[in-house]
């Protein structure tokens, strides 16, 4: 498995990391708890060693099963979890009020059975608390070693800016893939000037970019993208233009569409670490597959041409939580 180093900060980390949340949360119903550390670990035995969690997937349940599955590798890999909402449950709003975020780090510790935390994001900016402020405690965090590096999730470029200076930011972790490029204007240039590292979010589009649903595709009752306006069974349809030009190129090369979505990535920038998520062993596979695809200058110019030609319909978030990106 190749590797990459996030930003400045010397982080290594598996080209690839494995975004942990559908193990317990968000995609209906999740598989049983053995099956997700038989998951998690068959990841780590294919090179995967960096693992994505938040206290508030399950709530704690996935933080619990990252845990168990991961204790007896765990000096041999990266665990990134994230802090910020009230009482682990995103639905509450945000909360970055020091007091919670040295709370959240004391009992994400316990739940991940270990002494450290290699990553720490702020999993939304929290506009109650000066960004200085939260910098500033995940300092002393790092300070006394129970913190390694500070993340930032979703945050716009003052807020990047105003962290950076107090604590170096090691990574962003915020959506961005073939259907959500808005990160490319603002940034992406600015995590090259900084020297932080980007870690995409669902980079396979929460499943759509695969190819796998299309607008017929009914989700269970609980599946949390019945609430998104992408997924919509009327901007499903409509964006089905994209999964047309995702699918000439993969079957040109003979490749699969998730793999496309993940080498486009990939070939982005060398700082960039992609964490697509997936409950099957056979999809774990093929997504680590995409490591071994080259896309060449002209592919990439190619995909950029038929991305810009395309416009893709339907917010991310509904607008509750669309408020608290990009702050
Ligand atoms: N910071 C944030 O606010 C934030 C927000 C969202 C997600 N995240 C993190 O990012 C990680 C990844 O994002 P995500 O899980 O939302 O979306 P994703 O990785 O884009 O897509 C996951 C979905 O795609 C399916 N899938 C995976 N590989 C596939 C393949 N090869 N072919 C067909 N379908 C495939 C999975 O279903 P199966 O399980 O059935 O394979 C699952 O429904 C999460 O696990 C979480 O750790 C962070």
């Amino acid at each position: 498995m190749q590797k990459r180093v996030l930003g400045n900060s010397g982080l290594e980390v598996s080209a690839l990391g494995l975004g942990c949340m559908g193990l317990s949360h968000a995609y209906g119903q999740p598989p049983d708890k053995a099956d997700g550390i038989a998951l998690i670990r068959a990841a780590f035995e294919r090179g995967v060693t960096f693992f994505d969690t938040a206290e508030v997937y399950g709530p704690f349940t996935n933080e619990e099963l990252l845990g168990e599955a991961l204790q007896p590798i765990r000096d041999q890999v990266i665990i990134a979890t994230k802090f910020g909402f009230r009482e682990g449950d995103a639905s509450k709003g945000v909360d970055s009020r020091p007091e919670n975020i040295r709370a959240v780090a004391e009992a994400s510790l316990k739940r991940l059975r270990t002494d450290r935390i290699d990553l720490f994001y702020q999993h939304r900016v929290d506009p109650a608390v000066p960004m200085e402020e939260v910098a500033g405690t995940v300092r002393e965090l790092i300070a006394e070693g129970k913190v390694k590096h500070f993340g930032l999730s979703e945050a716009g470029v003052d807020s990047i800016r105003r962290a950076h200076a107090v604590q170096p930011v090691t990574a962003l972790q915020s959506e961005y893939s073939l259907w959500w490029r808005e990160p490319e204007t603002e940034i992406l240039p600015l995590l090259e000037e900084l020297g932080i590292g980007f870690v995409p979010f669902s980079p396979l589009g929460r499943g759509f970019l695969t190819g796998a649903m299309d607008a017929n595709t009914a989700f269970d009752a609980n599946d949390f993208r019945n609430g998104l306006p992408r997924f919509s069974e009327e901007n499903r349809r409509a964006n089905a233009g994209l999964l047309e030009v995702i699918g000439t190129l993969a079957d040109a090369k003979g490749v699969s569409r998730a793999q496309i979505a993940l080498a486009w990535l990939l070939a982005r920038k060398p700082w960039i670490v992609p964490i697509p998520g997936t409950t099957k062993r056979h999809r774990l596979d093929e997504n680590i597959g995409a490591m071994a695809i080259t896309l060449d200058a002209q592919d990439m110019a190619g995909i950029t041409a038929a991305l810009d030609a395309i416009t893709v319909v339907g917010e991310r978030y509904p607008a509750q939580l669309q408020r608290t990106t990009g702050r």
